[in-house]
């Protein structure tokens, strides 16, 4: 495991979920129900950053054509409307676990 610090506890308190930069990746984090989140935030249909989070539904969407990501387990729920038969099972992401230390996001690389 080779945890790596992100953003103040305090700050993903506040926005909920965050793309943060870690070594080479962009890491989508998020906090719910008091739970750690973490998934590759480039998405594998045209490399857009995901950005938005529905919380109730455990997903994030892609801004850009919106497909649809499982956030627990990173795999491609809807696929992008410009590409209806994309091959869901090949464009899941990657996902990472995601830690509190003393008021830090840490997530293992
Ligand atoms: S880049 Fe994400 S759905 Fe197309």
């Amino acid at each position: 495991m080779v945890w790596k610090r992100t953003i103040s506890s305090k700050a993903l308190e506040k926005a909920k979920f965050a793309p943060v930069k870690v070594e080479d990746k962009v890491i989508f984090i998020a906090k719910i129900n008091d739970t750690f989140y973490g998934i590759d935030a480039v998405c594998t249909h045209a490399r857009c950053i995901l950005t938005q989070l529905d919380e109730e539904k455990m997903t994030v969407r892609c801004p850009c054509h919106y497909a649809v990501f499982d956030l627990r387990t990173g795999n491609m729920l809807e696929p992008p409307y410009v590409a209806p038969d994309a091959p869901k099972e090949k464009l899941g992401l990657k996902t990472y676990q995601v830690r509190d230390n003393n008021g830090w996001i840490e997530v293992d690389v």
